[in-house]
């Protein structure tokens, strides 16, 4: 299973930025937590991060055919991105969104997430825990999907069995 990690602008500067909110932990120290975690799923993980809306958008779409699924913390796009949103409703991929700070407690231009619109669900509030947080959910989302996709491959078979033996 491979899963896009993307994380948007200004997330390279976590352990620097606002400590009081974000914490002390870099996104390489996240990184590294997460790579420890995915590799006892036998999930891939591919990292990306920019602090430009347009390679977002590219990223996702590059997401198409290559990966399971994507986390993504869109960080302040999640405010305003319809671009972003409508990259992740086109690839149609299983996605979690996540977010370090909890958003509703926030400033009330937070407590509104567009891009959490084209997403399975979101994760906002517990820290860089809520990295590890989205990534289970994920791998349990995508599992899922797999699973149905595979019975639906099998009934399929079987039907074409039947209407051959008839
Ligand atoms: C954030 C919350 C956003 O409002 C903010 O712009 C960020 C980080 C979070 O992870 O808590 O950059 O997405």
């Amino acid at each position: 299973m491979k899963i896009a990690v993307i994380q948007g602008p200004n997330l390279n500067m976590l352990g620097v930025r606002e400590q009081h909110i974000y914490g002390p932990m870099t996104l390489d120290q996240i990184h590294e937590q997460m790579k420890a975690s995915a590799a006892q799923n036998e999930v891939e993980l591919e990292f990306f991060q920019s602090n430009l809306e347009g390679e977002i958008v590219d990223r996702i779409q590059e997401c198409l055919g290559t990966v399971d699924g994507i986390l993504i913390n869109p960080a302040a796009f999640s405010h305003t991105s319809i671009a972003i949103k409508d990259a992740l409703s086109a690839v149609n991929l299983p996605t979690v969104e996540v977010h370090i700070s909890n958003i509703y407690k926030r400033e009330e231009f937070r407590q509104k997430s567009i891009t959490a619109g084209a997403s399975t669900g979101v994760i906002t509030g517990f820290g860089p825990f809520s990295y590890h947080l989205g990534l289970i959910s994920l791998t349990q989302i995508i599992a899922e999907v797999k699973a149905a996709q595979q019975a639906q491959q099998d009934a399929l078979a079987k039907a074409q069995v039947q209407k051959e033996e008839n």
